[in-house]
């Protein structure tokens, strides 16, 4: 058995979403911005989020593994790179989730050696309790519990990622 702990409502998340958009179009006010949106998880808040965006942007992805199961495995596999230069350029990292961290600290680390004129992390989930590596996450959507979660673009197994809103998932028995 499955159980699915409501933890935000999808009406949480959109009004949540429009406070880091606002705070964005005046952080990145006359930059040269270039929003990375890191794959999978990330595809629902990204899309939602560039879309309050008013700022001038252009966009790329990543796609970043480092998940088998419920555990991380402690490296990232790098299955899709950005097809943008980032030299130059004010970029902002588009995350799921910070966990333990290893996963935006080794994209940080990477996308650092390319010479971006800025680059700051948003993350729309942060479990603090379980970081593992220190990394500098600019702007967070919401501090959550030590639980794993599913919804709105996060997966278990690359299920569940379609619902609008973001749950705790719990195996039963
Ligand atoms: P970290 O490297 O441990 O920080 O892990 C970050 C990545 O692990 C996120 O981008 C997610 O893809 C995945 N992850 C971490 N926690 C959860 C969770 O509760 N549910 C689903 N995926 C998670």
């Amino acid at each position: 058995m499955v159980a699915q702990i409501p933890l935000l409502t999808e009406q949480q998340i959109q009004d949540r979403v429009i406070e880091l958009a606002t705070k964005l179009n005046s952080d990145y006010d006359g930059k040269n911005l270039l929003v990375v949106g890191i794959l999978k998880g990330a595809f629902m808040f990204f899309s939602d989020m560039v879309r309050r965006l008013t700022v001038p942007m252009a966009v790329d992805f990543m796609i970043v593994s480092s998940y088998t199961d419920t555990e991380t495995t402690g490296k990232i596999n790098v299955h899709y790179d950005l097809r943008e230069s980032i030299t130059g350029k004010d970029v902002l990292i588009v995350e799921d989730i910070v966990d333990t961290g290893i996963t935006l600290n080794a994209i940080r680390q990477m996308l650092l050696q390319r010479a971006p004129a800025s680059l700051k992390i948003c993350a729309l989930l942060d479990k603090k309790e379980r970081r593992l590596v220190n990394v500098p996450v600019d702007y967070v959507g919401f501090d959550i519990p030590n639980e794993f979660v599913i919804g709105y673009g996060i997966d278990y197994n690359n299920n569940y990622r379609n619902l609008p809103y973001i749950a705790v998932y719990k195996k039963e028995g």
